[in-house]
Order: C-alpha cells, then sequence, then structure tokens
C-alpha cells in the first residue's frame, strides 16, 4: 500500500486495465489540451483539466487520474505529423522493412496500422505491395496519407470498428501502433477488437514511452493529457494475459527519450522470448512502480522546476535574449507546471506550418517558423524537442558558433 502523503490522503482512482485501485504520486496542476495550438480568439474558451498521474496498487500500471474526452484530442485539426523528423522516418521505414522480411511473408499479408497518422510507416508497407489498413481518426493527417495512395479508415480503433474490419477484409498478421496504445484510456476494447481482427498467428505490436526510461530522466514531460498510459513490461504482461494474450518479446528503442516495442501474440500461440522476463528482472531490481521509486521521482520534478525557473528569472534579469525551440506537446507539461511564459521564453520556433503564428496551449508563447530561430541572435534556446537533440543541434550548428547556448531540462536542468 502506498502511504498517505503528509498532510492529508492522496487522490484515488479506478485502474482502466484491471479496476484495482490507482493512487496518485504525481500532481501537475491545471493543464490545457497539449496540442490545441491557439489565435487570439480561441483564448477565451479555453479548455483545461487536471493532470495527475497514479499507479495501480494491483497490476502497477501507471496512468493519469483524470481522462480528457478523445474527440477534443483526436480531431480535424490535431497538428502532430510524425513525418516532422527525419530520423523518425528512417526509424518507421526501417520498423516497416523488418515486418515485411519476418511477419508479412505469407501468400496475402494484410498489415493493419492504428494511429498511422501522415503514413510515415505504413507508405513503405504500400510501396511493397502488401495490403494494409490505417486507423487514424485525426482528419488532416489522414488525408496526407490517403493522398500518398494509403488505405486510411477515418475512425478510432476499438472493438467496434475492428469487427467491421475483420468482417470486410479478413485477418490481419500484423496489427500496429506507435505512440498511440499509450492515448487509449479504453484499452479492453482494444483488446477486444485485436481479438476480433488478428490472424490465430498473428502479432499484435506497440511502442511508447517507457517508465523505466521517463524515471531514469525525469522526463515528467512526457506526461500529459494524450499519454494516459506509462508502460512497463511487467504491467504489459499483466494487461495482456488479462485479456487472453501474451507479452512473447520486448525490445528497448532510442527514439522519443527511450521507448519499448511489445510484441503480443495469443496466448499460447507463441514461446516468449529471454527479452521479456530480463527486462521484468530489471524493473523489479529499478523497483520502478515502487511507491517509493515514483515518490522519488516526483520530487525530482520539483525540483526541476524550481531549477529551471531560477535559471529563466536569472537570465531575463541579466537581458538575456531567450527563446524556445520546437513546440511539442511535452512542452505544455512543462510551461504550465512551471509557470513560464512569455515573459520568461519570448517565442518558439517550430517547423509544423499549423502550430505557427499561434500561440501555445496555456502559457501563450508565440510560435515561430523555425526560419525565425536562425535569424534571431538569441542568447539561449530552450530545447522542449530533447527527444530530437542530435537531429537539431546538428542542423542548428550555427546558433552555437554565434555563441548561442543550448539550455535542456532533461536528465537536470543544465546548459550546452
Ligand atoms: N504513429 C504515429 C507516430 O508514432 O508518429 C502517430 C502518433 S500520434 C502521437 C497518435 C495518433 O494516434 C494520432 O494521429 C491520433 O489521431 C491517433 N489515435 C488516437 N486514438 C486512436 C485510436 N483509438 N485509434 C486509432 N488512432 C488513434
Ligand atoms: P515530438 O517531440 O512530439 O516529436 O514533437 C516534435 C516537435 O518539434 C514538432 O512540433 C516538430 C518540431 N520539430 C522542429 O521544429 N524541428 C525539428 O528539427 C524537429 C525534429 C522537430
Ligand atoms: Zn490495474
Amino acid at each position: 500500500m502506498m502511504s498517505a502523503a503528509a498532510g492529508g490522503t492522496r487522490p484515488t482512482g479506478t485502474c482502466r486495465v484491471c479496476e484495482g485501485t490507482v493512487v496518485e504520486f504525481l500532481d501537475l496542476g491545471r493543464q490545457p489540451l497539449s496540442d490545441r495550438f491557439l489565435s487570439e480568439p480561441d483564448l477565451a474558451g479555453e479548455f483545461f483539466f487536471h493532470l495527475s498521474v497514479g499507479v495501480c496498487e494491483a497490476c502497477t500500471m501507471v496512468q493519469l487520474m483524470e481522462e480528457v474526452p478523445r474527440e477534443k484530442m483526436f480531431h480535424e485539426d490535431y497538428p502532430y505529423y510524425s513525418s516532422g523528423s527525419s530520423v523518425m522516418q528512417k526509424h518507421f521505414a526501417h520498423t516497416a522493412r523488418r515486418f515485411l522480411e519476418t511477419e508479412l511473408t505469407g501468400p496475402d499479408p494484410f498489415m493493419v496500422e492504428i494511429g498511422s497518422n501522415d503514413g510515415v510507416l505504413l507508405r513503405t508497407i504500400h510501396e511493397a505491395g502488401v495490403r494494409h489498413l490505417g486507423f487514424e481518426p485525426s482528419g488532416k493527417v489522414a488525408d496526407v496519407a490517403r493522398a500518398g495512395g494509403l488505405r486510411v479508415r477515418g475512425d478510432f480503433f476499438e472493438e467496434s470498428t475492428a469487427v467491421e474490419v475483420r468482417a470486410a477484409e479478413g485477418p490481419a498478421d500484423v496489427i500496429y501502433a506507435a505512440n498511440t496504445i499509450c492515448h487509449i484510456p479504453y484499452l479492453k476494447s482494444v483488446f477486444q477488437g485485436v481479438d476480433a481482427l488478428l490472424a490465430p498467428d498473428g502479432v499484435f505490436v506497440f511502442e511508447d514511452p517507457y517508465l523505466g526510461d521517463i524515471l531514469e530522466k525525469t522526463s515528467f514531460d512526457q506526461i500529459y493529457d494524450e499519454h494516459f498510459f506509462f508502460f512497463t513490461a511487467r504491467s504489459v504482461q499483466a494487461m495482456a494475459g488479462r485479456f487472453g494474450f501474451e507479452l512473447v518479446d520486448v525490445e528497448r528503442l532510442p527514439v522519443h527519450g527511450g521507448e519499448v516495442r511489445y510484441t503480443i501474440a495469443r496466448a499460447g500461440a507463441r514461446r516468449p522470448a529471454g527479452s521479456v522476463a530480463r527486462l521484468i528482472a530489471e524493473e523489479e531490481d529499478r523497483r520502478v512502480a515502487s511507491p517509493e521509486r515514483l515518490g522519488r521521482f516526483a520530487a525530482d520534478v520539483n525540483g526541476i522546476r524550481d531549477d529551471l525557473l531560477a535559471l529563466l528569472r536569472r537570465l531575463k534579469a541579466e537581458g538575456k535574449r531567450v527563446v524556445a525551440y520546437g513546440a511539442t506537446a511535452k512542452s505544455a507539461t512543462v510551461t504550465n507546471f512551471c509557470g513560464i511564459g512569455p515573459e520568461l521564453v519570448s517565442w518558439v520556433c517550430d517547423t509544423t506550418p499549423t502550430k505557427q503564428g499561434r500561440l501555445t496551449p496555456g502559457a501563450h508563447i508565440p510560435v515561430r517558423p523555425a526560419e525565425a530561430f536562425s535569424a534571431s541572435a538569441a542568447d539561449y534556446a530552450l530545447l522542449f524537442a530533447w527527444n530530437h537533440a542530435d537531429e537539431i543541434m546538428a542542423k542548428e550548428q550555427e546558433f552555437r558558433r554565434a555563441g548561442g547556448r543550448w539550455i535542456l531540462y532533461v536528465p537536470r536542468v543544465h546548459v550546452e
């Protein structure tokens, strides 16, 4: 049992996977929709919710305490385009080629992707002439994929929509999702859908930010409205078992600050690889989901907030020009939790046209195109897109040559 916080009891909730008791360990306060970039007229009606995160005492699943309705997050104007990073393009092309060589070798293979976005992965499957279908409820990103010749269904993946696809198109050999399953609170329905659609020897593969890496790096900005679950091998194994499946492989990935790719098969259909037991043993050693470890994480998060605010206030007092790089969804948590607005960070640059000319959620920092950065002669750039640091620093070498410095807050506040 998790102990009560000093001075009062902690809020509890019900686990979305096993209905056990979820106990809060970190409160990140009042937060906006992380991907809702605003024009002036939108400011008055901005939506806020309470962002806090807890752990299930029964199955160890870490999850948000409050759920934001899915239509508020994933809609016509959802602004995240997966192809915006060249590193991610390569990652998904490589992932698709691996599926083509391993799972999609039968006579008429069929691959389904949940959250196919702008088609960054399915385009390689399509080019190989393999039957595919994306599920993508966000209108404009799905249209980009369709314009590239991909087959995309504009629905949320859940039991009812999966059943329809099974009836019309037959079983899928691979059901794949990147950075999407952790966005879905209604996972029971998703697993029922997978059960309906997956071939008897097929695989359900998904990759998402890994709780082990989030704790290691204190990357609390991975916590926002869209990221409902924070998986470990142990919690995913328990979830798969609960829904009649089995976790048969895990692979750590370097992308997005550290992820794990989970491979799930029907119970008994495939022999689990040694990687599963190894990662679970490592999680046990590190006591990843223990109240003590999660409590230490919460204390570290408060430390980062204090250090980052102190640094930005000092730079402001010294008259330095401070901007930010990458209007990420993650940065909504940082700016709103720390109380960072345009008075501390003048603007943020981002390559996404639909974010430019708008204001960031909650903090209302203006978003400018990437070109503004090279012209800015800023002294410091707060790197919100720290998960793309190699890619960004490689193309912005001139900034450092001209005397500019990067501010990072993961795994601790430092200047490079
Ligand atoms: N797979 C891409 C990637 O890794 O870059 C996109 C990830 S994006 C963060 C999450 C995507 O999942 C969004 O495009 C969203 O519209 C979609 N999504 C959310 N819930 C979904 C659901 N139930 N079924 C299918 N797609 C969903
Ligand atoms: P992500 O961390 O969720 O992938 O979001 C990355 C954001 O950063 C997205 O809005 C695109 C932006 N971005 C840039 O502005 N320049 C870049 O070089 C990269 C890689 C991303
Ligand atoms: Zn649970």
